[in-house]
């Protein structure tokens, strides 16, 4: 084992680490952090662009001409991505997503999804291969996603109203753009595909009935998310918020509803399905009811650092190691270091103070488009 110690610039923990073996924490896949939380989801930012500005993600006023974006040097390559990809699963990673921005817009995305999905668990399963997308290109690019070897994908879908849509996504793009991006991604078996509405009370709330409406019957899974306090650039508001309990009345009150078991432990959404037979519906509730309890979720940021909490204010970074001549052991060493400090539990914790929690002086909340959602 090697004594080489590890530069993490802004690690959390850099104190104690340079008296730590590099690979301290070697992958076992029974990592845990400080709450017994296991590693199971990897979720991949490629790019911190999009080609929309929802208000409650990437207001215009402040991602406008001037706003400075990533340099290409700066993010990790395919092959950088794959390799820590890699190390995630060796210690328990099941589930890779790839998010933005928009993730559709990297370049040759596809191939790193044929890179991607060569990976196997230790035991030689395949992982839950998927993405997160706006939609706004997905017919065009479905079928080479497909071929590459993804197998789902999740679409952002705020109204079915085409003005409503075209106003939270702030660039008039059209609803029936992305709808035909669900069809086409239906067509060539990127399923099951579950469709995310941000609900904002007084913006989009009155789209919750037509939206279920239209999603069932389908094979598509509709989830309403309650508009969170995630980084630092929205404006958030509680009384924006339309709490999950509220969605799912509305919705019961035309389509009557039964709750459902969850599929997997530590799933973002809770589930019910519709009592005629017609499908399902979720609920992601992390402003009315945390579920940071049994949060297994990990985030790798453009740029190559690993955040532990999607409210976290600092990143491990990891591209330093990459780029630093260190070994798969290493580094697997290090992420395990990292996974087995993590105490984050924001939602929980804001959730008991019954407001937004908080932050040191200089300290910034983590941006939506630069980590995924
Ligand atoms: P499935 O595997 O398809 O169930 O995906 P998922 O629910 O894990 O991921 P998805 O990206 O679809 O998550 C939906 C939304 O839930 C995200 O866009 C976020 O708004 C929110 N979300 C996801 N993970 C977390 C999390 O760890 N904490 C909080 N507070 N919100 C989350
Ligand atoms: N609150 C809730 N969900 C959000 N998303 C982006 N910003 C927020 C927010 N403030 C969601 C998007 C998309 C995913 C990438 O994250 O709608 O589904
Ligand atoms: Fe782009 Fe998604 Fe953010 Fe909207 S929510 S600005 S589509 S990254
Ligand atoms: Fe996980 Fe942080 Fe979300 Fe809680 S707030 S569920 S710890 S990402």
């Amino acid at each position: 084992m090697s004594e080489r110690v590890i530069p993490l610039a802004d690690h959390r923990y850099a104190a104690a680490l340079p008296r730590v073996p590099a690979a301290a924490v070697p992958p076992t896949g029974l990592l845990g952090d400080r709450l017994g939380r296991p590693l199971r989801d990897l979720r991949i930012s490629v790019t911190d662009r999009c080609n929309f500005r929802c208000s409650y993600c990437m207001p215009k006023e402040v991602f406008d001409k001037a706003y400075t974006f990533l340099p290409q040097s700066s993010l990790l390559s395919f092959e950088e991505i794959t390799r820590t990809a890699r190390l995630f699963v060796a210690h328990g990673v099941q589930k890779l997503r790839l998010t933005g921005g928009e993730p559709l817009l990297r370049k040759h995305l596809e191939v790193l999804i044929g890179m991607l999905s060569e990976l196997r668990t230790p035991d030689g399963q395949p992982l839950d291969l998927t993405l997160t997308t706006n939609g706004s290109v997905l017919a065009k690019k479905a079928q080479a996603l497909k071929d590459a070897g993804l197998q789902r994908v999740t679409v952002s879908l705020d109204a079915l109203d085409d003005a409503i849509f075209r106003r939270m996504n702030d660039v008039d793009f059209p609803v029936a753009e992305v709808l035909e991006g669900i069809a086409e991604a239906q067509r060539v078996g990127l399923g099951p595909i579950k469709v995310n509405m941000v609900v904002k009370r007084g913006t989009n709330d009155d789209q919750i009935v037509a939206m279920a409406r239209h999603f069932k019957g389908t094979p598509v899974v509709l989830r309403f998310i309650e508009y969170m306090d995630v980084g630092a650039t929205n404006g958030w508001r509680m009384d924006e918020v339309l709490p999950s309990a509220d969605v799912v009345a509305r919705i019961h009150a035309q389509f009557p509803l039964e709750a459902i078991e969850a599929n997997v432990t530590g799933e973002t959404a809770e589930r019910w399905r519709y009592r005629d037979g017609s499908g399902e519906i979720g609920v992601i509730s992390s402003v009315t009811q945390a579920f940071c309890h049994d949060c297994n979720r990990a985030r790798l940021s453009t740029e190559g650092k690993l955040f532990l909490c999607l409210f976290a204010t600092n990143g491990h970074d990891l591209r330093a190691l990459l780029r630093g001549g260190y070994t798969d052991e290493q580094i697997a060493g290090a992420i395990g270091l990292i996974w087995q400090g993590r105490e984050d539990r924001y939602s929980e914790l804001r959730g008991a103070a019954g407001a937004e929690v908080g932050l040191g002086d200089g300290q910034r909340r983590v941006e939506m488009h630069y980590i995924g959602g």
